[in-house]
């Protein structure tokens, strides 16, 4: 049986998971992700991107607290070996003390079986004032890389100029003993890899163009989400946002050839994901 019908639209072949699983590809599930993934066979998913709801930082229409530790571990349970989890999360200050949810949360994540990758920072270019006047202002989250083991796919984007670029060459070097030595220099082109701090331009215009996906109050920036695919997964791979809000991961996955699985529990939001979905 073949239960993906999307996936024509991808430029990829339509996925036959029927052997496996009742789940499908390109297919946004309203509901708990817990539920979503009770679904899933171990060791299937490829790679994980989501922004989860944190702090009760937002109401987003009364779903705001999650079971955090079964969800993580669950994940454990569904990724493949070698699958990488990039989890985005900030922590709410109240009363002069930052919560440290993000840390707790990716510290449990090692517990639980995941490697800590690297801990990589989403820096948004400030747009105005947010926090309070008492600190500095706030303009970073984090982007936990967590792998199961060593990532399968390690692909760097290297898009940052080097001051010169140099050809790689051999030569001699003469040794503390009078004796010559050959050795060879390796070259280095005219771009590097990046920092592992990326910056965004965020909010209406910059994170995506979609005005519908503003109908969500916390989406995060389309070229964040490509980024991360880009550098951690496949072509065909299989993808899963556990909190897909308006779509953004769906819609990155759809146009870069990866296969989407998502979970989102309110109806309102899917609708807009799905509509959005339909332009591409
Ligand atoms: C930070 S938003 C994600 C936004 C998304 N990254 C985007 O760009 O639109 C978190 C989402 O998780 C949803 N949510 C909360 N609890 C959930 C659960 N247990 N299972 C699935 N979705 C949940 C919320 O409704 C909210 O839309």
């Amino acid at each position: 049986m073949i239960n993906c019908g999307a996936s024509q639209n991808m430029g990829i072949p339509a996925l036959d998971l029927s052997h496996q699983s009742s789940i499908e590809v390109n297919k946004i599930y309203t509901e708990d992700c817990l539920d979503t993934m009770a679904s899933m066979p171990s060791n299937f998913v490829d790679m994980t991107i989501t922004s989860p709801p944190y702090d009760d930082m937002r109401s987003y229409k009364g779903n705001s607290n999650i079971q955090f530790k079964a969800i993580a571990k669950e994940l454990c349970r569904v990724m493949k070996e070698g699958g990488v989890v990039v989890w985005v999360i900030g922590d709410q200050t109240k009363n002069w003390d930052e919560s440290g949810t993000s840390f707790q949360q990716a510290l449990y994540f090692k517990e639980v079986g995941f490697n800590l990758f690297d801990t990589m920072i989403y820096l948004k270019k400030p747009r105005g004032a947010c926090g309070n006047n008492q600190s500095y202002w706030q303009t970073f989250e984090y982007m936990f890389v967590l792998s199961k083991g060593k990532p399968k796919t390690i692909s760097l984007i290297c898009d940052r100029k080097n001051k010169d670029s140099r050809k790689g060459d051999n030569g001699t070097k003469r040794l503390h003993d009078g004796t010559l030595f050959n050795h060879s220099r390796g070259g280095y082109g005219e771009y590097g890899r990046r920092t592992n701090v990326w910056e965004y331009n965020v909010g209406r215009g910059h994170s995506t163009k979609d005005e519908i996906a503003f109908n969500h109050p916390a989406i995060y920036p389309e070229k964040l989400v490509e980024d991360h695919l880009i550098s951690w997964s496949e072509k065909e791979d299989i993808v899963y946002d556990p909190f897909m809000g308006s779509g953004t991961t769906a819609k990155v996955c759809k146009l870069n050839g990866r296969y989407y699985i998502g979970s989102e529990i309110n109806a309102e939001y899917v609708e807009y994901a799905n509509k959005r979905l339909s332009w591409y």
